[in-house]
């Protein structure tokens, strides 16, 4: 009975650590969608519309793309755009908390958007607000450790590799079927040179001169090259 007991209390402790453990293990936050940060940020909105990864559904659309498909062996009158071996790098966030389902496909999930590269938002987006209400009231800056505590991306090279490098023989460790079918091989147009490609504003969005509500690490080594040459940007509230 006695040994029983101690067993129990055993069990009971690794039971409590493992939960006190949890945080620590941080979970991803939730996707949500882009309209949740359009209505806050008009014109990186606006501007990312535009894009192609904005477009990206679309292009598993039967008749689209049709050269590209051809010369890629695939199938221009088949309409690929709920494939599972192709969904996942034209939407949003799919299989993840919050992100796209192709059984009930929300719009604001649709294309490669701002979560795709800055991170599944729910949780940071709450500090965006509060941080950008001090920041007008009192003029009070908050930490960006603060955000990439909630998830919020500031290295974005392997959310771009997951996408763009994912394919046999790449030169990305962590590829994984399904791959793209848009590799080197197919043309040499389709490398993938973070540098170049992070700097391609008609591909990202346009930058916006930012007031200065976040302060200190972590940022990318480029913050400050987009900054120097951002325009002022049109801004909103949340709806
Ligand atoms: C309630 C309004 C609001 C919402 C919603 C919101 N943001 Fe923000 N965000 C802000 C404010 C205010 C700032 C600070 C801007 C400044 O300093 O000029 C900011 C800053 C940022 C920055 C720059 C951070 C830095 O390094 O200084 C990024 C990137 C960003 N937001 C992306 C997003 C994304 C992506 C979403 C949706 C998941 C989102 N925001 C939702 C208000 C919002
Ligand atoms: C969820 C997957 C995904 C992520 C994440 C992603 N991309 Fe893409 N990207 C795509 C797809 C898909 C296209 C092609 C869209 C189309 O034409 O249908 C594309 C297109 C592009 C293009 C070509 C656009 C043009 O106009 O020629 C560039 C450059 C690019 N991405 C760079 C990046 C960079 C840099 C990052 C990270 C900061 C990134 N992408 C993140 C999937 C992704
Ligand atoms: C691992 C991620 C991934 C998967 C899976 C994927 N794609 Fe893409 N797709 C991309 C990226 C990244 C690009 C952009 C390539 C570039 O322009 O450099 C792209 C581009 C495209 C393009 C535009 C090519 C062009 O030159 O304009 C089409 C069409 C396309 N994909 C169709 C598909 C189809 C159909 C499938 C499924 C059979 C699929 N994709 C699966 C990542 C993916
Ligand atoms: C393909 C990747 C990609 C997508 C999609 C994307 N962004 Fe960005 N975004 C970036 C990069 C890279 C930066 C530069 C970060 C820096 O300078 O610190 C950036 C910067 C920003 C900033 C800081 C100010 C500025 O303009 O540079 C805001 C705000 C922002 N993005 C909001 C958004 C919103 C809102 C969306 C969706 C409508 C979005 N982004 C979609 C890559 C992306």
């Amino acid at each position: 009975m006695r040994s029983f007991r101690i067993s129990l209390a055993t069990l009971l402790a690794i039971a409590a650590a493992a939960i006190l453990a949890r945080p620590v293990l941080a979970e991803e936050s939730a996707f949500e969608g882009r309209k949740k940060c359009s209505s806050c940020h008009r014109s990186e909105y606006q501007s990312w519309a535009e894009t192609r990864h904005a477009k990206a559904l679309e292009s598993l659309m039967p008749g689209a793309k049709t050269k590209e498909k051809l010369k890629a062996k695939l199938d221009p009158d088949k309409d690929y755009s709920a494939d599972k071996d192709c969904v996942g790098c034209h939407v949003t966030g799919y299989g993840k908390d919050g992100g796209y389902d192709p059984e009930d496909p929300g719009k604001y999930l649709v294309g490669v958007g701002c979560e795709s590269c800055h991170g599944p938002g729910s949780d940071y987006r709450l500090i965006h607000r509060k941080a950008g209400e001090a920041f007008e009231n009192k003029q009070e800056t908050t930490p960006r450790e603060e955000l990439a505590a909630a998830g919020q991306e500031f290295h974005f090279v392997e959310r771009c590799n997951a996408c763009h490098l994912n394919y046999e023989g790449s030169s990305w460790s962590g590829a994984a079927k399904p791959y793209t079918p848009f590799t080197p091989a197919v043309d040499p147009k389709y490398a993938f040179d973070f540098e170049k490609a992070v700097r391609d504003n008609k591909a990202m969005h346009e930058h916006y001169k930012l007031d200065g509500t976040f302060t200190g690490e972590p940022l990318p080594e480029f913050h400050e090259e987009f900054q120097s040459e951002a325009k002022p940007a049109e801004k909103g509230t949340e709806e």
